[in-house]
């Protein structure tokens, strides 16, 4: 499947803490690592790993070179990334001992997309789908566009932002959100997601698994028990691989199959692009769990 992903490309710094620190509170961090993140960018890798074809739409600052470089060495295409000036997005990310997140992201060079930028990524696709989620700027007009040109789009609603869903909620085919955002999104939109006039609902649920909804139809997948580590990019990665596995036979099944396969590895090591694997070590994985 081709996938234009309008998205975020952060720089994620993440310190290792024994726990989340609490309002007021100084905590020395046990560990400290820099890498390449952002909704978006972490979704492109992941799609590629579903087996998708992915061209990749956003803004870097000078500073985001690598982060660039990385995406393409693992396949994605940046012929429409751009640099701007000033800083790319980044993330400052702490991970306690249970594998949990808080993360702080300051946009940058994500709310820096013009509408050029987007109307020539466009031309670049015939056929497939539109990707975004709420940390670049032209999220409407990109799927207004995506869809007069006849792409089909998917939305994470994330990180959540009651105003940016409901803008979005008109034009998406495929909503996607974690157990927390759902509630979220329910509250703000006075009805469940799974009931909201959308065609496709994703809901991840973390440890216990995924649900999609389509027409008429539920399907409910349990995840795969493993020891967390990070699950930062967890749910990017499942997205990711479920829409680059999207026109797999047996849809929706064998791609949420291999989302919850890939979001299980990634949750095992630390990080969120490096830590999303390749189509070979999903395929071991399943193999090994007779799938
Ligand atoms: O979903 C995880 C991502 O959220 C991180 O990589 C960070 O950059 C933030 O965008």
């Amino acid at each position: 499947m081709t996938i234009l992903n309008l998205g975020s490309i952060n720089i994620d710094i993440v310190y290792r803490v024994p726990h989340i620190p609490a309002p007021g509170e100084t905590l020395a961090a046990t560990g400290y690592s820099k890498g390449l993140g952002g909704k978006g960018a972490n979704m492109s890798m992941a799609a590629v790993a579903g087996g998708g074809q992915v061209l990749h739409v956003g803004c870097v600052g000078a500073d985001g070179d690598w982060c660039v470089e990385q995406l393409e060495r693992w396949g994605v295409d940046c012929a429409s990334v751009v640099a701007v000036s000033g800083p790319t997005g980044h993330a400052v990310i702490c991970v306690d001992d249970l594998g949990e997140n808080s993360i702080v992201i300051h946009p940058g060079a994500n709310r820096m997309l013009t509408h050029d930028l987007v109307d020539d990524a466009l031309t670049r696709i015939r056929k497939g789908w539109l990707l975004l989620q709420n940390e670049t700027n032209l999220r409407v007009y990109a799927a207004e566009q995506a869809k007069m040109r006849g792409l089909r789009v998917a939305y994470a609603a994330a990180p959540f932002d009651a105003e940016a869903a409901q803008e979005m909620l008109p034009h998406v085919d495929l909503l996607a959100v974690n157990a927390v955002e759902a509630e979220q999104l329910g509250r703000a939109m006075g009805t469940f997601p799974e009931s909201l006039p959308v065609e496709e609902v994703l809901i991840t649920k973390g440890a216990e698994g995924a649900v999609w909804r389509g027409q008429g139809e539920r399907v409910e997948l349990p995840a795969h028990p493993v020891e967390a580590v990070d699950t930062t990019g967890a749910g990017d990665t499942f997205l990711g691989v479920f829409l680059g596995r999207i026109d797999s036979d047996k849809y929706p099944e064998a791609a949420m199959e291999r989302a919850l396969a890939a979001a299980a590895i990634q949750v095992t090591r630390p990080g969120a692009a490096s830590a999303i694997p390749t189509p070979a070590e999903i395929d071991k994985f399943l193999m090994e769990r007779g799938k």
